[in-house]
């Protein structure tokens, strides 16, 4: 089959409904797909990619499914098996090797893009402005978007070969033109002062 980023969301809202997910969705393919023009890589896969890694969770909300009963589903609709073997290797309890560099950016982009998902529902003008300083500032805050493992946030940019502050700031542009479908404000927004 041809990987599309519209076969993939096709698949996607095939089994996801839910508001949240398709957002996180969203948010975590514009931090991949940015990564891969970045390195010249194949967007069109890596988007797609990135957009099925969880689109099995609404189904399969448990670790024993979710994502090796999805991968299945994946399989018999005759996606490519280096689609299939990255959405599997997002999964830190398959504890699978992350071996290429869209396994890595996958693994890398997911809980940050939903940190700094969160980081912007927050603020009156969504990103725009947001700064890695305030970033971190709220990773050291366990209560804020309690669910963000912040262990996998930080071997996320380590297995990138990034510091911190430089993948929190590529994951922050990669949402700015994205942000009315992430449900966020803009500075344009803001009332002026
Ligand atoms: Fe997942
Ligand atoms: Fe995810």
């Amino acid at each position: 089959m041809e990987v599309t980023r519209e076969r993939a969301w096709e698949t996607l809202t095939r089994y996801t409904k839910s508001e949240a997910l398709l957002r996180h969705a969203l948010a975590v393919e514009a931090s991949v797909g940015s990564y891969a023009q970045r390195s010249g890589e194949d967007e069109e896969l890596w988007r797609a990619t990135a957009l099925l890694h969880d689109f099995d969770y609404e189904i399969h909300p448990t670790l024993d499914q979710h994502p090796q009963d999805g991968a299945a589903i994946l399989r018999e609709e005759g996606w490519p098996e280096e689609v299939v073997e990255a959405v599997l290797s997002h999964a830190e309890h398959l504890e699978m090797p992350r071996d290429t560099p869209l396994k890595r950016t996958l693994f890398a982009c997911d809980e940050l893009s939903g940190f700094v998902h969160a980081c912007g529902l927050v603020r009156p003008t969504g990103v725009d402005g947001l700064e890695p300083k305030s970033v971190k500032k709220k990773l050291k805050q366990p209560s804020f978007a309690a669910g963000v493992h912040r262990d996998e946030v930080y071997a996320g940019a380590e297995l990138l070969g990034l510091e911190l502050d430089e993948h929190i700031r590529n994951v922050i542009a990669a949402l700015q033109p994205i942000a009315p479908e992430l449900g966020l404000r803009t500075a344009a927004d803001a009332p002026a002062a």
